[in-house]
This record gives structure tokens, sequence and C-alpha cells, in this order.
């Protein structure tokens, strides 16, 4: 299928090592994230440990530490860092003259079960 990006926000809009949450039909929601680089990475807003908004994370490098027992999220992956296990689902993010945008398509589906690598 091919990619349909949507713009959902300005960079600008999702604070500096933070999340902003995109609504979507289905739920749970997706969330995005800026990194202290303003990189931008967008995963499904529940924690594969016991479904934490990570959303409402703090954000340190490249993963989200989970609001609620504190796992480590790898944001370019969905992955939670060693000794924990478990992937959450990540969305494809695209970042053009400072709008985010996601794949529509993608953002319809249903949430899928991820397995670690
Ligand atoms: S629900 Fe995220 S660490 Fe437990």
């Amino acid at each position: 299928m091919s990619q349909q990006w949507k713009p959902v926000c300005s960079v600008a809009d999702i604070p500096v090592l933070g999340a902003r949450v995109v609504k979507r039909a289905v739920q749970p929601d997706v969330a995005i994230f800026r990194n202290s680089e303003d990189k931008v990475f967008a995963l499904l807003d529940r924690c594969p440990h016991k479904g934490g908004p990570l959303s409402q994370g703090i954000v340190f490098g490249e993963r989200v530490a989970c609001p609620l027992h504190n796992w480590n999220i790898a944001l370019d992956t969905g992955c939670a860092a060693e000794p924990d296990e478990g992937c959450t689902q990540k969305f494809s993010v695209k970042v053009e003259d400072g709008r985010v945008y996601l794949d529509v398509n993608e953002l319809n589906l249903p949430a899928r079960e991820v397995k670690a690598a």
C-alpha cells in the first residue's frame, strides 16, 4: 500500500523531550515524540508492559521512560530496553518544512501485536 501522508501538527507543537497525542478512529491513539535534537518519532500510545500512556513519559536520547513503571522504550523501534521485553507498534513519520506527517493508511489500521526482533 502506498503511503498517503497527512499533516498532523508542527514540530514546534510537540514539547521538547515530550509528546503529543494524535487521536484516531481506532484505539489506542498514537503518540508523537520530539527529542532534544528535534527528531520526531511516532509510537502507539501504549506501553508494551501494562499499557501505560507513553505520551506522558519523559524523553531522553532516543528513548521514552514509561510513566507507570519506568520501562525504557526505544523511540525508533518501539521495543523495551533489556532486561525488559516487548515492543509497541511504531508508525511511519515524516517531517518536512517543520510539519509532521503520519501515514493515513497506517493510522486507520487497528493496532498490531508486535514481536521483538
Ligand atoms: S506500563 Fe509501562 S512500564 Fe509498566
